[in-house]
């Protein structure tokens, strides 16, 4: 059998500079764990556009068709704000999401203990906190037609459409039921069915689908406003939210913000099973390309380096493995290591984003 193959797409800002420290993991599989992985890396994104004029390359469409995964750093910066909406940085990302058809966005907020008392609320609120939000990412408003800016007499209107079809709610349904059974067994639901048609499908669609085939699985149903208020209030109360494009772009940046620092949150994109029976996948940390802290060696590694552990265990079936991943970072945490982005303690010097991923080597290579 050959390798499993990643192509490594760095895109902007700290986008590099977090993926070194991925690659660096990546290198120890193949030199500790006999799992060597075929790794392409190209451009998405501002540095695609610098080079070829465009946010994707069709060669790296492409390639990422063939792939086992897709890791992404982040894309987008200011010296792209005043682009054409076509060519913008965040163009390549969704066209990435698109074309591989990557409907379910797996969001997990997960509070590691050591860092509660980061977060913005109170440390009972948040520790032990567990929770995935799955949201539909090839749809919804990010996608429907029509769109654009217009003229209507003397001024401009500026539209969007939210368009979901049937099909589209029940997969990522039955992603959200599939990935509740093998975690507490409950969804929530969340849209705006009380002011959108959209929302009012949502909600039946989701129903049927739960009392088709998922009936085991408690499911319940929350207004999106509702349920961002009940995501502050007592988040603990949520197992896995499921949720279309737009609200659960917003509603998974604050249940990030619940963990302490965005720098910590992975995700992984899944779409339907290839040839060889994994997914079609791209891995990318929640958070931006941060351009004020790029290149300065300030960035947290752990939201790229988590998303390679989601990797494992999503493609590649290494469960264990993606464990051993999480738990090493677990354990730098407990000993008090720090990036920028999680100061506040006393007599604490933050390390750099090598130091922290030199930090998580030394922990796989004491896991051994
Ligand atoms: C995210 C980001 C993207 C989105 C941007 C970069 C296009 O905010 O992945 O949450 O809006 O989906
Ligand atoms: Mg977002």
């Amino acid at each position: 059998m050959s390798n499993p193959s990643l192509l490594i797409l760095p895109g902007d800002g700290i986008g590099p500079e977090v993926m070194a420290e991925v690659t660096k993991i990546i290198g120890w599989f193949g030199d500790k764990r006999g799992v060597a992985f075929d790794v392409s890396e190209d451009l998405v994104g501002g540095a695609a556009y610098d080079a070829h004029g465009a946010p994707l390359h069709d060669d790296t469409m492409a390639r990422a068709q063939e792939v086992d995964a897709v890791l992404l750093g982040a894309v987008g910066g200011p010296k792209y704000d005043n682009l054409d909406f076509s060519v913008k940085p965040e163009r390549g990302l969704l066209r990435l999401r698109k074309e591989m058809d990557l409907f379910a966005n797996l969001r997990p907020a997960q509070c590691f203990d050591a860092l509660a008392d980061f977060s913005s609320l109170k440390r009972d609120v948040v520790a032990g906190l567990d929770i995935m939000i799955v949201r539909e990412l090839t749809s919804g408003i990010y996608f429907g037609e029509p769109r654009g800016i217009i003229r209507e007499g003397n001024e401009r209107v500026g539209i969007n459409t939210q368009r979901y079809t049937e099909s589209e709610i029940a997969r990522v349904a039955r992603s959200a039921f599939e990935l509740a059974r093998k975690r507490s067994n409950r969804v929530c639901s969340m849209e705006k069915a009380n002011v959108m048609e959209s929302g009012v499908l949502w909600r039946e669609v989701v129903t049927e689908v739960h009392q088709a085939e998922y009936s085991d699985v408690e499911l319940s149903h929350m207004y999106a406003d509702a349920g961002a208020m009940q995501l502050c209030r007592w988040p603990k109360q949520f197992d896995v939210i499921v949720t279309d494009n737009l609200f659960g772009d917003m509603l998974s940046d604050a249940a990030a913000m619940l963990t302490g620092s965005l720098g910590m949150l992975p995700s992984a994109s899944l779409g339907a099973p290839m040839a060889n029976g994994r997914p079609k996948a791209l891995y990318e940390p929640v958070h931006g390309s941060a351009p004020d802290i790029a290149g300065q060696g300030k960035a947290n590694p752990i939201a790229c380096i988590l998303s390679f552990a989601m990797a494992l265990r999503y493609s590649f079936d290494m469960g264990e493995d993606a464990a051993r991943v999480e738990k090493a970072v677990e354990q730098v945490l407990a000993d008090g290591l720090r990036t920028a982005d999680l100061l506040g303690e006393e007599g604490v010097t933050p390390v750099s984003t090598s130091e922290m991923g030199d930090a998580i080597l030394a922990a796989l290579d004491a896991s051994l």
